[in-house]
């Protein structure tokens, strides 16, 4: 009976080191047919740490850039024109420009000028009217910054079947959402000799998937396995060509290089403000509420120190 036991026991042990184990090297397995990308190009971004802030300029070429190249596939959705205008956003004025009606409080993202003017060279779609239509009419501060498609079926149709994510929340949708997107954009490489990609595949080393289904057959042994000495390419592939070419985006600024790397950055910026509009104050309130701790700390330990010290020993 007790013998029993034991083993009983003596199973049960044996089952709880082999089942982590054996899930262990399934998932080793898994990562060693591949599926890695690359270590992420690590930028330093003035808008990360705690005291960190979103560069004005930066935010309003990275919007320049969104315009310009990624509108045509991609949406921001979630964003107005209004909330360019806002405290920390890209258009935001603390005063009026010159030639602006007396009395407009341009500090309001509905009445900035430069927003109202960004809003008016789209169209957008209103209604339904008094017969029921629908119609188009010149944006407005108030209006959502209209995607290039009317629907995700729409999106596929025009792009092979894949979608081009919203980009207002891909920061967030992604680890390391900045670095990420900053490498996936500057990332692109001509296709490794041991694979074979489709028309409308391009390789990134640092978008996420499995290099082993797209490589030759010379290259694999008979259970898909890469042979001896050739590894499997980092990344994988997307339907997305790359969309940066230097040049394609004419800055006002001069002194601000024209490239792909410019680009990316600035784009990064801009998306990255567009997924935390309020992130400045976020930080701020943090700033203050540490301030408030240490200032209380201090008061707490003073007053902890004046009572005890008129306690006789
Ligand atoms: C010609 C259309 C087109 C343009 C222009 C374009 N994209 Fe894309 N993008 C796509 C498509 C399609 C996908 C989906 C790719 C896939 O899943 O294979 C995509 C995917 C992405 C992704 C998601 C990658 C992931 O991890 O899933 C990001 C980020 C992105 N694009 C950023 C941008 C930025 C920034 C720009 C402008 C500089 C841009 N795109 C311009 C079509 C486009």
């Amino acid at each position: 009976m007790r013998e029993q036991a034991t083993m009983k026991s003596k199973t049960s042990l044996r089952t709880l080191i082999a089942v982590p184990a054996a899930i262990a090297m399934a998932t080793g397995a898994a990562v060693a047919a591949g599926g890695k990308t690359l270590e992420y190009k690590h930028n330093h971004w003035h808008f990360s740490g705690p005291f960190g802030a979103y560069d004005e300029e930066a935010l309003q070429r990275g919007f320049q850039v969104y315009r310009t190249v990624c509108a045509s596939c991609h949406a921001v959705e979630q964003l107005s024109f209004r909330n360019l205008g806002d405290v920390g956003g890209p258009f935001h004025l603390a005063e009026c420009p010159a030639g602006v009606a007396e009395g407009t409080d341009c500090t309001k993202p509905s009445d900035n000028p430069v927003v109202k003017a960004i809003a008016a060279e789209y169209e957008v779609t209103d209604g339904p009217d008094d017969s029921g239509d629908m119609f188009k009419r010149k944006g407005l501060p108030s209006d959502r910054i209209p995607g290039p498609y009317a629907n995700e079926q729409q999106a596929r149709a025009a792009n092979g079947g894949a979608y081009p994510p919203n980009l207002a929340l891909i920061m967030k949708a992604r680890h390391h959402g900045p670095d990420y997107v900053y490498s996936l954009l500057t990332g692109y490489e001509a296709a490794p000799e041991t694979v074979v990609m489709g028309p409308t595949q391009h390789y990134n080393p640092y978008f996420a998937g499995d290099m082993t289904t797209l490589m030759k057959p010379e290259f694999l042994n008979e259970e898909g396995h890469p042979i001896e000495g050739v590894e499997v390419p980092p990344g994988g592939v997307l339907a997305m060509a790359p969309p940066l070419s230097d040049g394609v985006v004419d800055y006002a600024d001069e002194l601000v290089p024209e490239t792909v790397d410019q680009y990316a950055k600035d784009v990064v910026e801009f998306l990255t403000w567009a997924s935390e509009p309020k992130m400045e104050q976020r930080k701020s309130l943090g700033v203050v509420t540490m301030g408030y701790l240490l200032i209380l700390t201090l008061i707490l330990f003073f007053s902890y120190r004046t009572i005890w010290s008129k306690v006789e020993h």
